[in-house]
Parts: structure tokens; C-alpha cells; sequence
């Protein structure tokens, strides 16, 4: 039997997960469904990252022992994996190891593992004993580091003591300066570029692959990875002063989440998944865009070097695939914990289930099917109720509704047997229709586009639909004659059997819905285990006795469920605003505590005139920090100031100006063309859907030749006045006005 091992990172529980962190793991259980109903044998890991300096201020800020802290998230995490299908995540160790073991050709159940990584013995084995391999190797050195780090995605921004932004969240990276273990990842060049170039499928989509070439080729450097100011991690084996960095320990996770021990004899689990002990095995590493590097280089190097250290017949294969897919912005916005702009599931869940429809399948399928995967997409609540309507309601659930009462009605309950003549071959669901519909959908699904395997169902479900029309089977119904007997066999055989295989091809993205069809349609057999590989249309059993056709995915009123959305989303919201649990409640504190740690870091600034404005500098402090020198002026005054929310559509360098960019921005009327002094700050690419503020009414001037109409507002930080880029912590359409 072959084997699948399927993973998602794991999460930082520094706050609930949203619906941007449950995108990649209702990816992963829709392939891991699907590799099981094409006969692998399936492990699917998920779990939370819960060292580092992220996580300990955080826990300071909510005022719990970090121990504490991360246990009660973990929690959130697994809850929300119920709420959205996915069942029990469960602890390697809780289980009986022997029931892991495939029997025979039955495929056995998908299983499904949670690793955390503090207060885990394995785990600390795991990583320390990476380390101690690598340093067996020759690839640990221990020298002096200073440069700045981004607390936030916990890496490293820059070798040097100078001011700069982090450049994947922007945030204003600290400096560290202390005495580290530093992994010499830059004698890996060569061999990692052989990787690419050997298995083009290693990182995915494609011009994923390109950009950690580029990356590769551009020249790697040594990168420290251990920590000595901060207790909270793992201990670096044989130095008590310093702990792992939060990255080498989270990625040896994958090991140690399916039964990896370091020295101690590993579990049947990993010698299965990783090792490919007992056939085939693949894994594969899903991932968001943002921390490819991390899996693409860092981990494959962090492997190599431990092999380096052992015989040949006990290496660590490296993963088949990592996938790195897009990021779902809310209304233009990364949808980030941080930027306070995040939709959560469990509010869409439960209105659309208060209405009688499978929120979580709701939700799965607008997240599979709206996103061409691999790029980015937008959440709307609009476009999830639109896509639900249209493609459950109105064409699925409408089939099943009509095809199911008809049989009921005109058939006495029963699936009619196959008709043997008078096919339309290309019609949907018969024959040909049913084979072509899951030939185009395998081949989409497995090479992960979920989006397009989706519509071509659609497509068939229509078709079916309109052949029930065409047909009109309650007129055949009154007639006895023998070929008009045929042609409503015909019919509604095609529609039951177009839905029997619809139902096993949309399982994997909606096991809630598709349950009850199945049963609807009389099947008794697991679901699950149907073989989707294998789908014939002769596989429909004449007989059968169909089910009530209850509404299984009803028509919804856009404007009621809208309501609803909002109304509970602004209830789970408002649920959390005093406890402890806030998402913004804790971030904002969380702010507060990295501001903290960053004004104990910086020398205090020398008090110096406020930077004369000039248009796109980006760093007038007398708009957003109005100096104490800085004579008072009247609201009127302030009035004149036209101030707008608006969004970066684009943004680009202005050749031969070393500060300037270029940047399109969206304020609801117009978009406005700016320049703005921020070049060495700020990559053009990350500005990207930002929210910013404008100054809409400033008199348009020439920068480098370059028309600049507006000025973007920041605040001015340190000595050498940094701009960070004002923005909003919730969502504000473009052109609202700032009073
Ligand atoms: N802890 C690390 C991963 C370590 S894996 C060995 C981490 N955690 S995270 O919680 O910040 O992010 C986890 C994943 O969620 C990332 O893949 C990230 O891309 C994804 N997403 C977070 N917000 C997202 C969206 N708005 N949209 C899509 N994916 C998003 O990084």
C-alpha cells in the first residue's frame, strides 16, 4: 500500500485562528480525504508552535505563565478543526501504536495527529538531537550575532545594527546583539540547487520554485539559530545559557508529530510516513507563501546536515513537495491577526447552520472553489453566500431535491435500473458524462486545482439539471407507454447516478453534506472509503431504496443570512472584548508589550524640530503625533486637512531615486498617484493591499519628474525619523474620511 503523510505548519497560538490560518488546513484535509479514496494509506498532522519570543511576550501580555498560556490555545485550535469537519486531531502518544498498521487492501481510516511543541519530552529529544547531527557534521559554530530580528514572524531581518522594518509584516525589527550557535547554511548552496534542479517537484507552484532559486543562487548565509536572552524554548543540548531558535525547533515537528524520538527507536508511524519502511510513502508540506524559505531551504539544509552525520542506510528522506499557496485578504487586506481585519469561522459556521444549511461545508467549499490555488483570494461574505446559492442550493441541492422526490414519486422509492439504449453519451450522468466529469476532476484535484476540479461537477450538476428539463419526467410519468417508461428510467437513473458520483467526488471538500446525500441516495456504504479512483458509472445499484429528500443544502435569502453573518460575527467579536481571550484585546496589549521592549532597546531619541512636511516623505510627525512645539490650531484648521483611508494597489521604485517610490492608491473615488520618501524602508512589493491614510487635498508637485498628487502619512521613529506606515486595525472601506 502507498503511503501519504500531509501537514500543515503549525500555528502560533498566540491568538484564535481565523479564516485565513484554517484555509491551509481545510486544504490539507480535502487532499488527505481525497489520497485515502484513491487508496493511500493517509497521515495528516496539524499542531502549534509554541516557543519563542512571540509566544512568552504574548503570555506576558494576557498576564498568564506562558505554560499555561499556550495550553488554553492549543484548545482553540482543535475546537475550531471539530467545528469545520475535521473530527479529533489527537496526540501521537495517546495512541495505540498497533492500530496504525494497514490491513490488507481495506484502507484504513485517515490518521489524524497533533503536535505541540513545548512541555513535549519527544520532542526535545527530536530536536536536540537534529542539533547535536548537524554539530557532529561540522555545520555548528558558536560567534557573536548582532543584527535585527522581527519578533512577530520570528526570523531574522538583517545582519546589521541598522533601524529597519521587517520586510514581510512590516514591523520595525529589534536588535539583538549576543553570542549564538550559528548554522552554516551557505555550504549548502550547491546541494540544494541540485535538489531543485533534480525535483522540479520539490517546491510547488513552479514559480514558488523559481523564487527560492533566485534566492539560493543570490548567495546563502550562516544563520544563527539559537537564542541566549530568552528562556522559553527548547535547551540547547550541552549549553544551558541558550535555547533553540523557534524555527529549528518548530520545522523537526513534522518528525516528531508522527513518532520520530531522536536516538531512541522511532515508532512504527515514522518508519512508515518518513522512512517508506512498508512501500511507497510521500510527504508533503503545505504551507503559506510567506514562510517558503523556511521550508524550501532552511529545512531540506537542516535535514542534509543531519544526515551528514549518520550511515547511509539510516538517512532522513527529504519531503517529496512543499506547496506554497496564497494568502486570503479580507476586502483587499491580508486577513491578519494583527492588523485586527480577520473573519472568523465559527460565527460563519453557525448561521449558515441556524438556516439548516452545513456551514462548515459552506465555508470549505467557497475557500476551495473561489481561489485558483496557489494564488491569492479574497474573502467576502457576499461572494460565500453567492457561491453557496448558486452552486449548492441552486444547482446541486436542487438536483438531489428534484431527482430524489421524482424517484419517490414515480418509482416507488426505487433507483430504476440502468437503461440499456437510447443514451446520449455526452449527457451528464450517462456513461461517457460520468467518466469524462471524473477524469477532468481527478486530473485537476491531483494536480491541486481544487478550483477547477470543483466546476467541472458544477458543470455536470447543471447539465443533469437541464436534462431533467428537457425530459420532463412528470409528463412521462402519466404516460404507460413502454419507451416514455424508458425514457423516465433513463432520466432520473442518469440524475441519481450523476449525483452518486458527484457526492463521491465533492466529499473530500464537503464530508458534511455529501454524508447525507449518500444516504439519501439509499447507499449504506462508508462514504469515505468509496474510491474515487475508481468511479464507474455501472456502479449504481438498481434497487436501491432512496431516502426522504430532506433540503440538504437549502436556498438561502441573501439578506437575511447576511444579517446573520454579521450579526454573529460582531457577537463573537464583542464575546471576547473583556475576556482575556480578545484577539484584539491581546494584540493590542501584545503592541504594547513590543513597544515596550522596543523603547527599552532604543536610546532615547534627542528631542529635535518636527520634520518640515513635504509631499510623499511619509514621515510628518505633525500629522499623527503632533509635537508639544507645535503651536495649537483650531478644529477648523485641522478641518482643512482632507484625510482618507485608501489602499496601496501598486507600487514601484522611481529610477535613480534611492528614497522614492512610486505608488497607485485606491480612495474610493479616484486612485491617486504618490510618491513617498519610503524606498529604503519598505519593499514595493509588500505594500502591496495595504491600508493607509492620504492626504487627498495637498497641491500636486513634481518629485524626480514624477507627478505626486496626495501624501501618505507615517509616523516618524528614532533619530533618523523611520517612517512606519500609519494603517487601521479594522476593516474601513477606501475614502472614508479620518476627523
Ligand atoms: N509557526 C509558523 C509555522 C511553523 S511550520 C514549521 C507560522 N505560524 S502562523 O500561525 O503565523 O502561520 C501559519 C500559516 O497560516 C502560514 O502558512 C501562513 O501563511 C498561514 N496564514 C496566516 N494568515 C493567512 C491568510 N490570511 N491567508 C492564508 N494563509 C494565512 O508561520
Amino acid at each position: 500500500m502507498k503511503h501519504f503523510y500531509i501537514t500543515t505548519p503549525i500555528y502560533y497560538p498566540n491568538a484564535r485562528p481565523h479564516v485565513g490560518s484554517a484555509y491551509t488546513t481545510i486544504v490539507c484535509d480535502a487532499i488527505a480525504r481525497y489520497k485515502r479514496m484513491c487508496g493511500y494509506d493517509v497521515a495528516f498532522l496539524t499542531g502549534t508552535d509554541e516557543h519563542g519570543e512571540k509566544l512568552q511576550r504574548a503570555a506576558n501580555a494576557a498576564g498568564v505563565p506562558v505554560e499555561q498560556f499556550v495550553v488554553e490555545k492549543r484548545e482553540c485550535f482543535k475546537a475550531l478543526w471539530r467545528t469545520l469537519g475535521m473530527g479529533e486531531f489527537e496526540s501521537m502518544d495517546s495512541l495505540n501504536q498497533s492500530s496504525a498498521r494497514s490491513i490488507g487492501s481495506f484502507t484504513p481510516p485517515i490518521k489524524r495527529w497533533f503536535v505541540h511543541t513545548s512541555q513535549n519530552p519527544a520532542h526535545v529529544k527530536s530536536v536536540q538531537w537534529m542539533i547535536q547531527q548537524a554539530k557532529k557534521a561540522g555545520y555548528i559554530e558558536k560567534k557573536k550575532y548582532e543584527g535585527r530580528y522581527c519578533v512577530f514572524d520570528e526570523r531574522y531581518v538583517s545582519d546589521s545594527a541598522e533601524p529597519v522594518n521587517c520586510d514581510i509584516c512590516g514591523r520595525p525589527a529589534e536588535l539583538i546583539s549576543e553570542e549564538n550557535y550559528f548554522f552554516t547554511l551557505s555550504a549548502f548552496e550547491d546541494r540544494l540547487l541540485k535538489l531543485y534542479g533534480e525535483h522540479p517537484e520539490f517546491v510547488l507552484p513552479d514559480f514558488r520554485m523559481n523564487e527560492v532559486k533566485s534566492f539560493v543562487k543570490s548567495g546563502l548565509r550562516d544563520i544563527s539559530i539559537s537564542r541566549r536572552r530568552l528562556k522559553w524554548g527548547i535547551p540547547w543540548p550541552g549549553d544551558s545559557e541558550q535555547v533553540v531558535y523557534v524555527w529549528y525547533d518548530a520545522l523537526t515537528s513534522y518528525l516528531t508529530g508522527i513518532g520520530f524520538r531522536g536516538a531512541d527507536q522511532p515508532g512504527p508511524e515514522f518508519e512508515k510516513y518518513w522512512m517508506g519502511k512498508d512501500g511507497p510513502a510521500e510527504v508533503v508540506h503545505m504551507i503559506g507563501k510567506d514562510i517558503l524559505r523556511f521550508h524550501a531551504v532552511y529545512w531540506p539544509a537542516f535535514l542534509m546536515a543531519a544526515n551528514d552525520a549518520l550511515p547511509a542506510t539510516e538517512t532522513l528522506p527529504l519531503p517529496k513537495t512543499i506547496f506554497a499557496h496564497g494568502w486570503i485578504y479580507y476586502e483587499k487586506d491580508k486577513m491578519s491577526k494583527s492588523k485586527g481585519n480577520v473573519v472568523y469561522p465559527e460565527p460563519i459556521v453557525k448561521a449558515f447552520e441556524e438556516f439548516g444549511a452545513p456551514g462548515n461545508d459552506a465555508l470549505r467549499y467557497y475557500l476551495l472553489r473561489d481561489t485558483p490555488f496557489g494564488l491569492d483570494g479574497s474573502f467576502s461574505y457576499e461572494g460565500l453566500v453567492q457561491r453557496y446559492n448558486s452552486d449548492l442550493a441552486n444547482d446541486l441541492g436542487n438536483l438531489a431535491n428534484r431527482c430524489l422526490s421524482m424517484i419517490r414519486q414515480y418509482l416507488d422509492g426505487k433507483v430504476p435500473p440502468r437503461p440499456v439504449s437510447g443514451q446520449d453519451p455526452s449527457a451528464a450522468g450517462h456513461g461517457r458524462g460520468i467518466e469524462n466529469m471524473v477524469r477532468v476532476f481527478r486530473e485537476n484535484f491531483d494536480r491541486l486545482s481544487f478550483s477547477d476540479a470543483l466546476s467541472v461537477v458544477g458543470a455536470s450538476v447543471s447539465l443533469a439539471n437541464k436534462n431533467i428539463s428537457d425530459t420532463k419526467p412528470w409528463e412521462l410519468a402519466k404516460s404507460s407507454a413502454e419507451e416514455d417508461q424508458e425514457a423516465l428510467n433513463r432520466a432520473l437513473c442518469g440524475a441519481a447516478d450523476l449525483l452518486r458520483a458527484a457526492s463521491v467526488l465533492l466529499y473530500p471538500v464537503m464530508p458534511t453534506g455529501t454524508e447525507r446525500l449518500w444516504r439519501q441516495l439509499g447507499r449504506t456504504s462508508e462514504l469515505g472509503v468509496e474510491r474515487g479512483d475508481q468511479l464507474r458509472p455501472e456502479d449504481l445499484e438498481p434497487g436501491a431504496e432512496v431516502g426522504k429528500p430532506e433540503p440538504i443544502f437549502p436556498r438561502l435569502k441573501k439578506e437575511e443570512i447576511l444579517r446573520r453573518l454579521h450579526e454573529l460575527a460582531e457577537e463573537d467579536r464583542g464575546a471576547g472584548v473583556s475576556p482575556a481571550n480578545s484577539q484584539a484585546h491581546e494584540e493590542a496589549k501584545l503592541q504594547s508589550e513590543d513597544q515596550r521592549i522596543e523603547n527599552k532597546e532604543q536610546k532615547p531619541a534627542a528631542p529635535s524640530p518636527a520634520p518640515a512636511a513635504s509631499p510623499g516623505s511619509g514621515s510628518q510627525s505633525s500629522i499623527v503625533n503632533p509635537q508639544p512645539s507645535i503651536s495649537q490650531i483650531t478644529i477648523d484648521d485641522f478641518a482643512k486637512v482632507d484625510l482618507r483611508a485608501g489602499t496601496i494597489l501598486a507600487a514601484e521604485p522611481i529610477p535613480g531615486a534611492t528614497k522614492l517610490l512610486k505608488l497607485q492608491v485606491d480612495i474610493g473615488s479616484e486612485v491617486r498617484q504618490v510618491c513617498a520618501g519610503i524606498a529604503e524602508y519598505y519593499k514595493p512589493e509588500i505594500l502591496i493591499g495595504r491600508k493607509v491614510v492620504l492626504v487627498a487635498n495637498l497641491q500636486p508637485r513634481k518629485l524626480r519628474g514624477v507627478e505626486s498628487n496626495g501624501m501618505i502619512v507615517a509616523a516618524s521613529v528614532g533619530e533618523d525619523g523611520r517612517p512606519v506606515l500609519a494603517t487601521f486595525t479594522e476593516d474601513v472601506p477606501n475614502g472614508s474620511k479620518l476627523r
